[in-house]
């Protein structure tokens, strides 16, 4: 039996393993994601009834859920170094004579590589099997993120080969899609977008928990193997491959300067296309005995270098400056450009911040501006070319009123914003307020989008959250595109957003500064919107994690009479505006005798909220599935092996809705 039981496990690993290098380095779906799915939740299952026979290298290692709360440091065993940096012609030119005369021979080769930007990781592997993996740190030591980087699928978390001890290197990368992926939601949802993917993939992998980095599919490419008795670079690479490592086929064999100028050039353009941004191209020795004869400085390495790519610039018109308003009021100005090619892209436009941006750069109407793509993914302008304005242009002076609602703008002493005051009367401050609230996030009411509260608004029937409540049957049925299901999900969505829990109601307000995180902690502490109204500047600061710029902003938004109205106009609705004290506040019996297991994650509630909710009811939370369960409350990412237990036993499983549904209707 217990034979048996080894050989599945091995052999579902094996395929696991498979199917993953497929998916994630060749782009290959090998099996539908639900198969692959039941796989993967047979091997945690069969592993957790037999822990003995899980290998350390085991596929359920990706899915993460260690959490480290401080990274211990490790020493590298060779130092982590970096690259000198070339931008010309002549600068290669005279790395290619400094080899030449410390060879003291022609007879050489060069490895081009593309110069990856993201983050360097060592990863050492002992018995084939990976054992630390490192960040470059000060180059002598670094942080052990061993758990957030066995969660990167591309990563080997063993080798075929029993070979005592070996180190890889590479560099770790956001895949610039999920990049965007993640900020479209983040835009979405009202928070602060990421700056660009290198900062958020080196934030990612020193994340607490290993689970929320497995979620953000990072990748990385490895550029080199430490290990003796390999001849060239390319051997290495080669090798690497073989062990199913990600080695991008980007790289080329140079007999010459002059080819490594040609590849240089070629790749130019190519690099755009590639998965993740690079910055230049890395030029190496191919022979590892001539590496060594080279030697180091004690900085970089004599026998490689990098050729920094200029960051892609292009020249363009600006036709005029437009003006967004946020929700918040704050004014931001945006350049409309004559159509370009940049960076593989047409750019039309070009993020400008705020008025002293275009006071320093003197912008006019009709000029000749650089734009240029950092690591940023909005262009912005650089600079104008002066020598070509015409004499007439006209200077652009920041608006002094709201483009949309036309009320003089202000700009507080200090800050770089100009912002509309107008709060209550600007329609896209209105409408920004409004989608906020009803976000996934916040309020989560998906029987209600941008398009209809424009046209709601529109109709006069809506101006504050509050009045989304009030909402009747008969004035929605006489609108444009609204049929009875429509209205009726409409105010039935409303009356369910009553049951979301406080933290979100508070985020969902759109205080400046209290995004999701902030709101949970300020809740935590005061526990009614009450508290939290009277609280004083210093009792805010008090609470962990809120500054004097969060403390400023809540206070300022309970001392306007607007918003202590729109507060109580939501509580008459009977919007949640304090959290439910689980102890004594026994709601209704309606879960009596029943038993939940929670699993997953959720958008409407916490875990505590549901845990409360639960026994506020009656009900009773207990940790593990059995064929006495109750209910499954299912959030997403459940665990494979907590739902195929469930599935065998027969057990109801429910989602966060259907369990809503269940507190009011029972
Ligand atoms: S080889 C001695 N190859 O660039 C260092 N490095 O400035 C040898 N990098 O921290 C490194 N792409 O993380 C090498 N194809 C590549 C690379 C690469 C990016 C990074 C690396 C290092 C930095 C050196």
């Amino acid at each position: 039996m217990s034979d048996k039981v080894e050989q599945r496990i091995k052999e579902l690993s094996d395929l696991l393993h498979h199917y993953n290098h497929e998916y994630y380095q060749n782009h290959n779906s090998v099996v539908p994601d639900i198969t692959f799915d039941k796989l993967l939740s047979e091997l945690i299952s069969l592993e957790e009834q037999h822990p003995q026979f899980k290998h350390p290298d085991s596929p359920t290692q990706r899915v993460g859920g260690t959490i480290t709360k401080e990274f211990p440091t490790v020493s590298h065993k060779t130092p982590m170094l970096s690259l000198s940096n070339t931008y010309s012609w002549e600068d290669l030119d005279d790395f290619d004579k400094r080899i030449q005369k410390g060879l003291e021979t022609t007879d050489y080769e060069y490895i081009c590589e593309l110069k990856y930007d993201g983050v360097a990781l060592s990863l050492s592997y002992e018995n084939g099997i990976l054992n630390v993996a490192a960040t470059r740190g000060d180059g002598k030591q670094g942080d052990d993120i061993t758990h957030n980087v066995k969660t990167i699928q591309s990563i080997p978390l063993s080798i075929p080969e029993d070979i005592p001890f070996f180190e890889a290197r590479g560099e770790a990368f956001l895949p610039r899609k999920e990049f965007e992926r993640i900020n479209q939601e983040k835009e979405k949802a009202g928070e602060e977008k990421l700056a660009n993917p290198r900062n958020t993939a080196s934030g990612t992998l020193k994340m607490q928990d290993s689970s929320v980095v497995a979620q953000r599919k990072l990748d990385c490419y490895i550029y080199s193997l430490n290990l003796g008795g390999i001849a060239t670079h390319e051997d290495a690479l080669e090798q690497l491959k073989k062990w199913k490592f990600n080695v991008p086929d980007s790289y080329q064999k140079c007999k010459t300067i002059e080819e490594v100028k040609k590849y240089i050039q070629d790749w130019d353009t190519k690099r755009h296309s590639l998965p993740l941004d690079t910055d230049g191209v890395v030029i190496k020795i191919n022979n590892i005995s001539q590496q060594e004869q080279l030697g180091y400085t004690s900085k970089s390495p004599r026998w490689a270098i990098a050729y920094k790519y200029a960051s892609e610039s292009a020249a363009t018109e600006l036709l005029e400056v437009s003006y967004q308003v946020g929700r918040t009021g704050s004014i931001t100005p945006v350049a409309q450009l004559a159509p370009v090619q940049l960076a593989g892209t047409t750019v039309q436009r070009a993020s400008l911040h705020n008025a002293n941006e275009i006071d320093r750069l003197d912008l006019h109407v009709g000029d000749t501006v650089f734009v240029e793509k950092g690591g940023e993914i909005i262009p912005k302008i650089t600079g104008v070319d002066h020598s070509a304005r015409n004499e007439q242009a006209q200077k652009i002076d920041f608006i002094t009123h709201c483009p949309e609602c036309g009320t003089a703008l202000v700009r507080k002493e200090g800050e770089a914003n100009h912002y509309c005051p107008n709060t209550l009367g600007c329609k896209p401050q209105i409408l920004g307020r409004m989608e906020h609230y009803i976000h996934r996030k916040a309020m989560n009411i998906d029987s209600l989008g941008p398009e209809t509260l424009e046209q709601l608004f529109d109709n006069g029937l809506i101006k504050n959250p509050a009045d989304l409540y009030r909402l009747q049957f008969d004035q929605l049925i006489n609108l444009e595109r609204f049929g009875e299901t429509s209205a009726n999900n409409l105010i039935q969505g409303m009356k369910n957003s009553t049951q979301i829990a406080f933290p979100k109601v508070l985020f969902a307000l759109g205080i400046r500064y209290v995004g999701a995180t902030v709101a949970e902690k300020l809740v935590e502490h005061f526990k009614t919107i009450e508290k939290l109204s009277e609280a004083t500047l210093e009792e805010l600061v008090a609470v962990h994690e809120i500054g004097e710029r969060i403390a400023e902003s809540v206070i300022d938004y309970f001392s306007k009479a607007e918003n202590k109205e729109l507060i109580a106009h939501l509580k008459e609705q009977g919007v949640q505006l304090a959290i439910e004290e689980s102890e004594n506040k026994q709601v209704s019996n309606s879960l009596t005798g029943k038993t939940f297991v929670i699993s997953g994650v959720f958008t409407l509630y916490s875990r505590t909220e549901l845990q409360n909710l639960i026994k506020n009811h009656g009900g009773k939370v207990v940790s593990s599935i059995s064929a006495k369960l109750d209910f499954l409350v299912a959030g997403d990412k459940m665990g494979p092996s907590k739902l195929e237990k469930a599935t065998k036993l027969g057990v109801k499983m429910i989602n966060e809705q259907e369990f809503a549904e269940m507190i009011q209707t029972i």
